[in-house]
């Protein structure tokens, strides 16, 4: 079983929210499973620059780091999201990998993967902030199984809180992955968006050979 863990916060080894991502990296091990960790804020990944490339031949053209990230995601059967809450969203880091993965969305590559999302914020929109996470994850197909965070400004109470939930979302993924556990509410979402988005590969086929080529080959075309 392979679990990566996405680190987004510049703060290094002082990142609150890095607390949370440990708690919950014990609960994998207690689990039995082991997840490795890759820090995108120690990384050099570029902005995408809408050149339609990876629609085109399935790869990012840019040469980085976000290639050999997103090789490890691919092979991955949960992945942990962790960002601080920066004015009410994903920290630039995260937020400038997210927007790499177009094809990601295209292809419903996370599909199969299972995923929960973790924040910290100095005082507000934890939940904002969590869905922005999960929202991700079920756009690229993924199944979400929840998210923990917590207010900097309620004190330790609220972190020993968010711990605890971080430590039980760490051994309940591994429980999904082993389960292969279903969530049907978004599985009919996954649907709802191959039945929406399937007007745009028609449309840009000529552009999207990839793109088109993935979706015959899984049959939704
Ligand atoms: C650039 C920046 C923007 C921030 N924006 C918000 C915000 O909009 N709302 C909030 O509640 N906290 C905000 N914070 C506070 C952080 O979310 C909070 O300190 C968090 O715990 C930092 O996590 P980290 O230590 O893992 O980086 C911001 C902090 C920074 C540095």
């Amino acid at each position: 079983m392979k679990i990566i863990a996405i680190v987004s916060s510049p703060r290094g080894k002082n990142s609150n929210t890095l607390k949370l991502l440990n708690a919950a990296l014990e609960g994998v091990a207690a689990a039995g499973a082991e997840a490795e960790v890759i820090d995108i804020a120690k990384l050099k990944i570029k902005y995408c620059t809408a050149c339609d490339v990876c629609h085109k031949t399935g790869v990012c053209p840019i040469k980085d780091d976000f290639n050999g990230v997103l090789e490890k995601l691919l092979v991955a059967d949960g992945i942990i999201w962790s960002s601080p809450n920066y004015i009410t969203n994903v920290s630039a880091q995260l937020k400038t990998f997210f927007d790499r993965t177009p094809r990601v969305i295209h292809e419903h590559l996370f599909e199969g993967k299972y995923a929960f999302s973790l924040t910290t914020a100095g005082s507000q929109d934890v939940d904002f902030v969590l869905d922005i996470m999960n929202n991700f994850m079920k756009m690229c197909g993924g199944k979400v199984i929840g998210g923990a965070g917590c207010i900097m400004a309620q004190g330790p109470m609220d972190m020993e809180a968010a711990i605890s939930k971080s430590y039980e979302l760490g051994t309940h993924l591994v429980e999904a992955i082993r389960e292969k556990s279903k969530y049907p509410d978004q599985e009919a979402l996954h649907h709802a968006w191959k039945d929406s988005f399937r007007h745009a590969i028609i449309a840009n086929k000529e552009e999207w050979p990839h793109n088109v080529d993935h979706w015959i080959s899984k049959g939704w075309l």
